[in-house]
C-alpha cells in the first residue's frame, strides 16, 4: 500500500495507474476509520481496479467553536485497516498546509435549498469547507468514481450538486453507500468515540425515533408533522438538545408537509457535548 503524505507523492503512482489503463475509486474520509468507511472501500473495490482513501481532518469544515482540535485521530490504526481492506493508496496529508497554502483564497459554495437548512443552518460555512476540500481531492486524484455515505445525507446531496454544476459528472460517478449501524442501530460515526457509556445509550434514541417514524410511514402515515411528532417523542427526552428534526424532499432537501415523493427524515442532536446526526429514507 502506498502512503502519500504530500501531494507530490500522489502523482507518480497515479500516472503509472493511468498508463496501465486502470479505473480509480476515491473514498474521502477524515480518518478514525470504522465499518462505515470500510463498507465504502469494499464497494469501491467492486467498482474500480484501485481504491485510494484520503484521510484528512479538514479544518475548513469546522466552525471556530467546533471539535477540530479534538477530532479523534489514529493514523497507524487507519493505515492498518486500509492495508487489510486492500486499499491501493492512502493520502494522509502530514499537515493542513499540504492542502491549504497560506494564501489559499478559493472556495466552493453550493448555494440554494441544499445549503439553507439542516446542518447548514447550525454549521455556517461547513459545506463550503466540505465542497472545497472534496473538489480539491477530485482534482488531485481525477477518480472515475467516488463514494460517500448516506449517513451524511446533506453532504452527499451537496457533492452531487457540485459535481453536476461544475461539469465533473461526465468523468466522475458519485456512488452512495448505505448507513452502517451497530447491531442495536446506532449509526457508526467517528464522533461516537466521544460518548460515555450512558451517553451512548441515550444516543440510540436517534435511531429509535427515526425507526418509529418509519414504521408509521410504512403503515400509511403521510403527514410530516405526525411523523416528526412520533420521532420527537422518542428522541427529545433522551438528548440534551435537539438541533433539528425534519422531513424533507429527498432531492431538494426542502421541508415537506405531506410525503408524496421520496422524502427523508433527518435529525441532529447533542448528547452531552457531542453532536450526532442520522436519517432515514421515507419512500
Ligand atoms: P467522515 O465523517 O470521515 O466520513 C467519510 C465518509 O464515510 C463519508 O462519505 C461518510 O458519509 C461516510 N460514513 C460515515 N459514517 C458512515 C456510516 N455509519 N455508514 C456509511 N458511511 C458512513 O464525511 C467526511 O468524513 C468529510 O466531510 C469528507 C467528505 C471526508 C470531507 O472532508
Amino acid at each position: 500500500m502506498i502512503v502519500a503524505r504530500t501531494k507530490e507523492e500522489i502523482f507518480g503512482p497515479l500516472a503509472a495507474l493511468r498508463a496501465r489503463g486502470e479505473r480509480l475509486a476515491l473514498v474521502p474520509t477524515m480518518g478514525y476509520l470504522h465499518e462505515g468507511h470500510l463498507s465504502l472501500v469494499r464497494r469501491a473495490k467492486e467498482l474500480a481496479d484501485r481504491v485510494a482513501v484520503s484521510i484528512f481532518v479538514n479544518p475548513a469544515q469546522f466552525g471556530p467553536r467546533e471539535d477540530f482540535a479534538r477530532y479523534p485521530r489514529d493514523l497507524e490504526g487507519d493505515l492498518d485497516k486500509c492495508e487489510k481492506a486492500g486499499v491501493w493508496m492512502v493520502f494522509a496529508p502530514s499537515d493542513p498546509r499540504v492542502m491549504y497554502r497560506e494564501d489559499h483564497s478559493t472556495w466552493v459554495d453550493v448555494e440554494g435549498s441544499l445549503t439553507e437548512g439542516l446542518c447548514a443552518a447550525s454549521r455556517p460555512g461547513h459545506f463550503r469547507g466540505v465542497a472545497t476540500v472534496v473538489l480539491k481531492l477530485f482534482n488531485l486524484f481525477r477518480p472515475d468514481v467516488a463514494l460517500f455515505g448516506k449517513k451524511d445525507y446533506q453532504q452527499l446531496a451537496v457533492i452531487r450538486q457540485m459535481v453536476e454544476d461544475l461539469d465533473l459528472s461526465p468523468h466522475l460517478e458519485i456512488v452512495a453507500g448505505e448507513t452502517v449501524r451497530e447491531p442495536d442501530g446506532l449509526a457508526l460515526s467517528s464522533r461516537n468515540a466521544y460518548l460515555s457509556e450512558s451517553e451512548r445509550r441515550r444516543a440510540l434514541s436517534l435511531y429509535r425515533g427515526l425507526s418509529r417514524a418509519r414504521e408509521r410511514f410504512e403503515k400509511g402515515e403521510r403527514s410530516a408533522a405526525v411523523l416528526i411528532e412520533a420521532a420527537r417523542a422518542v428522541i427529545e427526552p433522551e438528548v440534551d438538545r435537539l438541533d433539528y428534526l425534519e422531513v424533507v424532499d429527498a432531492r431538494s432537501l426542502v421541508p415537506v408537509k405531506r410525503i408524496e415523493a421520496p422524502a427523508c427524515m433527518l435529525v441532529a442532536a447533542f448528547v452531552g457535548s457531542t453532536r450526532l446526526i442520522d436519517n432515514v429514507e421515507l419512500g
